[in-house]
């Protein structure tokens, strides 16, 4: 049986790996590393990275890092995959060291989105010290927080992480940009893995150039919120959607856009679900109250 504990990790791809220091520094309050090849870690918590820049020729997403228990489960995700006749690349020497993991490999989904899975990580363990103060970020068994993807081949992708790598449904929201009857409805399944998270994984039924619709890193109280949300202003980052709370996984965050061209939700109080007791369900509201996204088409 697979079983993906957690979203370890993401990788953003970027022109200006700079961009994204002075980012993390002064707007996410995350500590700054260098990674191999001129790239950039941001260290959350105690392991070396949550968040790994890579330079590269655009502005954008990369992949998003899956992790296993152990090489039991590994070898599990890389034979069912193969069973299901996905290509996985086996990652190199240089990429384990640049992941801090003991294996890794690489798929790409129905969508094309990227994929890594993992198992070992590395890390000395040397405590969270923000640079700006901020006390810290949840993560742990619950991983990084969570990434929504552009997902074009909608039923194929979400099959694939239902019938293969053993995600489940958290539930569904069926969005229109417009009031036009013309215009077809998109689907976005909020999904689960291995861990008490709400979302780990949502896929969005459409496409996005930055490779990414947004991810979600949580912190521990709602001033650390507000906080970011003053830090963002004063550093003219872009607000990509107001301050407000979800209606699926209660989460009160705000939105804003990173120097790889995708938006980051910076929130606190996100559920942590009991899957046993979970019923899926579908929302025909974003939210309780605020979250207004038309801020970032502006
Ligand atoms: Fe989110």
């Amino acid at each position: 049986m697979v079983k993906i504990d957690a979203l370890a990790y993401v990788v953003a791809e970027s022109t200006d790996v700079s961009k994204w220091k002075h980012f993390g520094e002064e707007v996410l309050g995350v500590a700054t590393a260098e990674a191999p090849e001129g790239g950039l870690y941001l260290k959350l918590d105690e392991r070396k990275y949550r968040i790994a820049i890579v330079k590269g020729k655009e502005d954008r997403y990369q992949a998003s890092g899956w992790e296993v228990a152990n090489e039991t489960a590994f070898d599990a995700v890389a034979a069912a995959l193969k069973q299901a006749g996905v290509t996985t690349t086996k990652g190199s020497e240089a990429q384990r060291k640049a992941r801090c993991v003991q294996d890794l490999l690489s798929f790409t989904d129905p969508s094309g989105n990227l994929h890594e899975v993992s198992w070992g990580f590395t890390t000395d363990f040397a405590r969270f010290v923000s640079p700006i103060g901020v006390e810290g970020f949840v993560t742990g068994e619950h991983g990084v927080g969570h990434t929504v993807l552009p997902a074009v081949e909608f039923d194929a992708t979400w099959a694939l992480f239902r019938d293969v790598l053993g995600f489940n449904l958290s539930d569904i929201f069926r969005h229109k940009f417009t009031p036009d009857p013309n215009e077809p409805v998109k689907r976005i399944y909020f999904t689960h893995c291995a861990n008490p998270r709400h979302h780990s994984l949502a896929l969005f039924e459409m496409a996005m150039p930055s490779g990414c619709v947004h991810i979600m890193i949580e912190v521990p109280s709602m001033d650390e919120v507000g906080r970011a949300y003053d830090r963002m202003q004063k550093q003219g980052v872009k607000l990509m959607a107001t301050l407000g709370r979800h209606v699926n996984d209660r989460m009160t965050s705000f939105y804003m856009n990173t120097p790889s061209n995708f938006a980051l939700e910076y929130g606190y109080g996100g559920l942590m679900v009991d899957w046993e007791h979970h019923q899926a369900f579908e929302s025909t509201a974003v939210s309780l109250w605020g979250h207004d996204f038309s801020v970032g088409f502006k």
